[in-house]
């Protein structure tokens, strides 16, 4: 391929912000004091663990503003994995004790790795059943159907507020309401790691029971998320030791990046109206432009209810994976689906196969993902690339397109 058309970028132009976003630089001068001073245990009684112990409650209520909770409301974990799994084991755990007739779960087909596995595992070695609500063409879930699959012996349902793969916003609140309307016992979590700080969210107005936060994908530090719990509810531990996080998540609090998950919060609570309006015009700008200058892309999800920061095309007639690596060594960071599942390389999405897409469409897709630090310049630069290297593509693969 001829390298003639492009050169590298001086810094990497980085479009995988649903994958991990930079830290905020107010977050991390937030954060050092707490790597170098304020070192103290949250459950020692002298200053530095009180110290430390105030800052744990502060990023409660920092975290707790942006979702509209009670900030007693919000466990910390490690991030979205692990809330995603005290979610949901922590109400099967619950419902064998207490509802053992409503041993029936309800996800959805494109829900992310760490509730298919966790359910899997809830399927095989807790004896529950499972019932997958499959996805439209645009990645929502019909509510009729939805609706016909709640039964009286569904126990819990679990429905990701945004996709990470294409961005679709789902109808969480009409939703609970279905399922309320059916069984008002059942249990409805949401993981929301990628809509946080992309839609406003208020865990009332959608009048969830549980829902899952990740401080990494809005500009926090790794290894830190939270999940929230409804007053009332009272599901298992899945981590036993010393009853840290109201007993429910053992281990010695990870101060310095819950510090820093309140911080982030903070900032997107104050900045999500502006961000807002600024991402959607850069989305705005790469979905037309895509569309317009490059033959036979075809955006996926839904483009009215989508979050704001997602871009998700498939190119006929192209690999994903290759154009990725070329687009990376011109300095252009993008992503194929989900990077938390990017160990698996050769498996195709499952949210992609479960929109119907063809495998070539599915093999040519590609995620961009825009963060409040990209520029329009960036965006150019990233598409001006993407066009070349596709006719390139297109070209050696005597593609009808070229
Ligand atoms: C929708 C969704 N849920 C859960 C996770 C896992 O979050 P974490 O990386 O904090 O474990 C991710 C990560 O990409 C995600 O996109």
């Amino acid at each position: 391929m001829s390298k003639n058309s492009l050169t590298k970028t001086k810094e990497p132009i980085y479009l995988d912000n649903a994958s991990s976003s930079p830290i905020d630089i107010s977050v991390i001068n937030e954060m050092l004091p707490f790597l170098t001073d304020f070192y103290g245990n949250p459950s020692s009684l002298h200053g530095l663990g009180r110290k430390s112990n105030l800052a744990v409650s502060k990023a409660r209520r920092q975290i707790s503003k942006l979702i509209g909770s009670r900030s007693n409301e919000i466990y910390f974990t490690s991030g979205g994995t692990e809330s995603n799994n005290l979610a949901l084991i922590g109400s099967a755990r619950l419902i064998c004790n207490l509802k053992p007739t409503c041993k029936r779960i309800l996800i959805s087909k494109i829900e992310h790795d760490s509730i298919i596995e966790t359910i899997k595992f809830i399927e095989k070695d807790m004896g529950f059943e499972i019932d997958y609500v499959p996805i439209e063409k645009d990645g929502s879930i019909d509510l009729d159907i939805f609706r016909e699959m709640v039964s009286t012996k569904t126990g819990l349902i679990s429905i990701m507020l945004a996709n990470n793969e294409i961005g679709t916003i789902q109808p969480i609140r009409d939703m609970v309401e279905i399922a309320k309307a059916k069984n008002n016992e059942t249990i409805f979590h949401s993981d929301a790691v990628q809509a946080l700080g992309k839609i406003p969210i208020n865990v009332n107005d959608l009048k969830i029971d549980m829902m899952t936060i990740s401080s990494h994908k809005i500009n926090g530090p790794k290894g830190i998320g939270a999940l929230f719990i409804k007053q009332g509810i009272h599901i298992k531990p899945i981590i036993f030791g010393g009853g840290q996080e109201m007993n429910l998540r053992s281990g010695t609090e990870n101060v310095i990046a819950i510090v820093g998950f309140g911080k982030a919060c903070e900032i997107w609570k104050e900045k999500l109206a502006s961000v807002q309006i600024k991402i959607k015009g850069l989305q705005k700008y790469m979905i037309d432009r895509i569309i317009n200058e490059i033959p036979g892309s075809v955006l996926n999800g839904s483009m009215e209810n989508r979050i704001f920061n997602n871009v998700n095309f498939s190119f006929s007639g192209i690999n994903g994976e290759d154009l990725l690596i070329k687009l990376d060594e011109y300095g252009i960071e993008a992503s194929t689906g989900s990077a938390c599942s990017s160990n698996k390389k050769q498996k195709a999405s499952h949210v992609l196969k479960a929109l119907g897409l063809t495998y070539d469409q599915i093999s040519g897709s590609i995620r961009f993902s825009i963060g409040y630090q990209n520029t329009q310049e960036e965006l150019k630069i990233a598409i001006d690339a993407l066009k070349n290297l596709i006719k390139e593509f297109r070209k050696i693969n005597g593609n009808s397109f070229a």
